[in-house]
């Protein structure tokens, strides 16, 4: 029985996607159990590149079943143009390589204008969304008023609930933020067209899940965003607005914890973060876009370009805690390749005194001056080492300290985009 986690210990963008393709060639069920389309995920199969946002990363193998959970949130628009993109590129996607969860929550039009509308009315105190309507979807469903996949299968529910929903944020559009009202018959028409694309995938995951472990089947989990993106353990307000820790996966997927078998973290050699919000060991000089140049550090979804910082290993150490890591991956050590000396932080020094977590207040965290350990660098061309062996002595002793600090074992290291790019340390 196997029911394995990738997640993301840091601020997104750690190269889930690429580990997710990498462990998906021995498992047979590849699900997504939170987010939605604000995920970027890249994956690198010989000299094509896939980006993926919404459909799970085992899509480009075609015997795995791919499954979207009922703790996403589903854009049918974002998830057909992303269908159009795969099948232009060769990758069939049919009801039997792609479910979707008759729970998942749905993303309509009002959710997106408002996720503009609310950035722009906080001003300076905006989050750097992605603009993609996740938290608004997600306040809905929280607030009981969201449309779930399976109300839009039934059409009189979806029209009453679609005529209710949009009565109410209409009022807020119009009359709290002076904008235009949308139009329900064109939503309507639009999402019934949905409806009859979207049937033939939809499913009670939990059940098909459940079975495929209860049935020895080897079922993978792709996190989206990363451990201080969560809604709870994150740097709130400046976090995504769901689960994105190992817990998630029980609630989005609707499988029990004690099924769970393990959970990789993947981190990046060094820290990036996307939009505003907190970073102790942001880089603001050269060396940072150093980092940014060498790493191709912009975002899959928005294109923006990413905060970049040293390694943060209070960070590591948080997310091995919330998310009870068995593993890391630690991808982009080629990235740090050619710097002289790297710097990593081991500790924050508050209030006179130094801790290894990350502190719930924001004002908090900004008095937290990072403790930097620095460490001798190594060279350029790591991209071809196949062993562990084969990388620089100061790589070595640079994971080992991630090793050690987080008390977590390091499985896999990447030194590059691609899947042979991969350093299987533990038969994974
Ligand atoms: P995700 O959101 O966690 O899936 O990560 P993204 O796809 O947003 O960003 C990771 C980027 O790094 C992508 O462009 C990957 O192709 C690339 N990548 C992944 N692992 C490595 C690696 O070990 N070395 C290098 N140089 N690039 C990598
Ligand atoms: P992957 O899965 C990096 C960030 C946004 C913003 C905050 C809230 O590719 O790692 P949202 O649109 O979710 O309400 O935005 O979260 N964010 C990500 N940053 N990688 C992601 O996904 C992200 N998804 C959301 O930049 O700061
Ligand atoms: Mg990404």
């Amino acid at each position: 029985m196997s029911a394995f986690i990738v997640l993301g210990s840091q601020w997104g963008d750690e190269g889930k996607g690429k580990m997710t393709d990498y462990l998906a060639k021995d498992v047979d069920v590849v699900v997504r159990f939170q987010g939605g389309n604000n995920a970027g995920h890249t994956v690198r199969v010989g000299d094509k590149e896939y980006k993926l946002h919404i459909i799970p990363s085992g899509i480009l193998y075609k015997d795995k079943v791919n499954v979207i959970g009922n703790g996403v949130v589903l854009d049918p628009e974002a998830l057909f143009q992303e269908i159009d993109y795969l099948e232009k590129a060769g990758v069939d996607i049919q009801p039997d390589n792609l479910m979707i969860s008759d729970r998942a929550q749905l993303i309509m039009p009002y959710h997106k204008i408002l996720d503009g509308i609310k950035e722009r009315s906080r001003g300076k105190k905006d989050i750097g969304t992605t603009g993609k309507g996740i938290g608004p979807c997600y306040t809905d469903k929280m607030e009981r008023s969201g449309i779930r996949v399976c109300d839009l299968i039934n059409q009189d529910v979806f029209k009453e609930n679609l005529k209710e929903n949009l009565k109410i944020k209409n009022d807020i559009i119009t009359k709290v933020y002076g904008e235009n009202a949308l139009d329900f018959d064109s939503i309507y028409d639009q999402y019934i067209e949905y409806r009859k694309k979207l049937a033939p995938y939809v499913k009670d995951i939990s059940v098909e899940v459940y079975n495929s472990i209860k049935s020895n089947k080897k079922v993978l989990f792709e996190g989206a965003q990363g451990t201080l993106l969560d809604i709870d353990y994150g740097t709130y307000p400046y976090v995504t607005s769901s689960s994105t820790i190992a817990g998630g996966v029980c609630i989005g997927a609707g499988i029990g914890p004690t099924l769970i078998t393990g959970a990789i973290g993947v981190a990046k050699a060094y820290t990036t973060r996307v939009g505003k919000g907190p970073f102790p060991t942001e880089l603001f000089d050269d060396t940072g876009g150093w980092i940014r140049k060498s790493g191709r550090e912009y975002g899959v979804t928005t294109g923006r370009a990413r905060r970049c910082g040293w390694l943060d290993l209070v960070i590591l150490k948080t997310s091995s805690r919330v998310s009870g890591l068995t593993n890391f991956a630690i991808t982009k050590i080629d990235t740090l390749g050619g710097l002289e000396k790297v710097k990593v932080c081991t500790g924050y020094k508050f209030n006179g005194k130094i801790i290894d977590y990350v502190p719930a207040s924001l004002q908090d965290l900004a008095k937290c001056e990072p403790v930097y350990e620095e460490f001798d660098g190594w060279d350029k061309d790591i991209e071809n080492a196949k062993t562990y062996d084969e990388l620089p002595e100061n790589a070595k002793i640079y994971l080992n300290k991630i090793e050690e600090f987080t008390n977590t074992k390091i499985s896999i290291v990447s030194v590059g985009p691609g899947r042979e790019q991969t350093i299987n340390l533990n038969n994974m």
